[in-house]
């Protein structure tokens, strides 16, 4: 997959740094040494995480380079590594593993987070969010697309769509056995947009990326034509043009 745009993501800013702020205030920690933002993006969640524990160490990290030019350029005081979270290790003594928006993009990404809960020491906390949402008609239409365009058919579309999240139940079952404490709860957030062009705008930073990368320039603009339609149809106009995205998250913390 070609690289992150920074500059894309954060056309949403605002939108996208709400479930870290609803994340963090949840985490169970008076004070910390030690805190490490996964999948630090432009440094929008590692800015939170700085303003919450100021005395604490706060490193970022991402496998973009993009992204890491513009979190080092918004927090030039901090430390932003490149690394892969399905093989990068926390150092010991880790008081907090923050994850916002990152695991769901990482393979068999459960296993991850067990490995990860181990290494934490007595106390640390993991705290996760992930979008659950392959079952809204944003992210079902990008799979119609797929299947029936045009393009139909070419290999790397196959492997474009994200999975289904597991359960909440799957999830406690994994991770209980590893923790003192542990909580999880989805939060269902109705963004307003402009209109169907901005749920068009804001996926291209995210789910849609895979989709358009597997494409040629010409076969990209028709899949985004095809695609911005049929989000024009699903998304009914609200009274004033503008139109909601139905947006449902799934929130992990857990405490070793
Ligand atoms: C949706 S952004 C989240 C940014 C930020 N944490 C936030 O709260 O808005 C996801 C980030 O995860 C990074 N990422 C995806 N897979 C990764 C991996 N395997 N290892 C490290 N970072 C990864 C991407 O480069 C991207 O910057």
């Amino acid at each position: 997959m070609n690289d992150w745009s920074a500059r894309q993501y954060l056309k949403f800013e605002d939108e996208r740094t709400r479930p870290p702020r609803d994340l963090l205030a949840q985490v169970p920690l008076d004070r910390a040494e030690r805190v490490v933002d996964l999948g630090c993006g432009p440094g929008n969640s590692t800015e939170l995480l700085i303003e919450r524990f100021p005395d604490a160490e706060v490193i970022g990290i991402d496998s973009s380079p993009d992204m890491l030019r513009q979190a080092r350029a918004r927090l030039p005081r901090c430390t932003f590594v490149h690394g892969d979270l399905a093989t990068w290790m926390p150092k010991s003594r880790t008081d907090l593993l923050f994850g916002n928006a990152v695991f769901q993009w990482v393979p068999d990404h459960a296993a991850v987070l067990q490995r990860l809960l181990r290494a934490l020491p007595a106390g640390g906390v993991l705290a996760v969010q992930m979008p659950d949402n392959t079952g809204e008609p944003a992210l079902a239409l990008m799979r119609e697309v797929a299947e029936k365009g045009p393009y139909a058919g070419h290999p790397e579309l196959y492997n474009a769509a994200r999975d289904d999240l597991p359960t909440p139940g799957d999830y406690y079952d994994l991770l209980r056995p590893l923790c003192s404490h542990l909580d999880i709860w989805h939060t269902v957030y109705n963004h307003v947009m402009t209109g169907p062009a901005g749920i068009v705008e804001w996926f291209k930073g995210s789910a849609l990326r895979p989709f358009l990368d597997a494409l040629e320039s010409e076969q990209r603009t028709a899949f985004l034509a095809d695609y911005t339609a049929r989000i024009a149809r699903a998304y009914r106009a609200r009274h004033d043009g503008k139109v909601l995205l139905r947006f449902p998250r799934l929130f992990i913390v857990a405490a070793r």
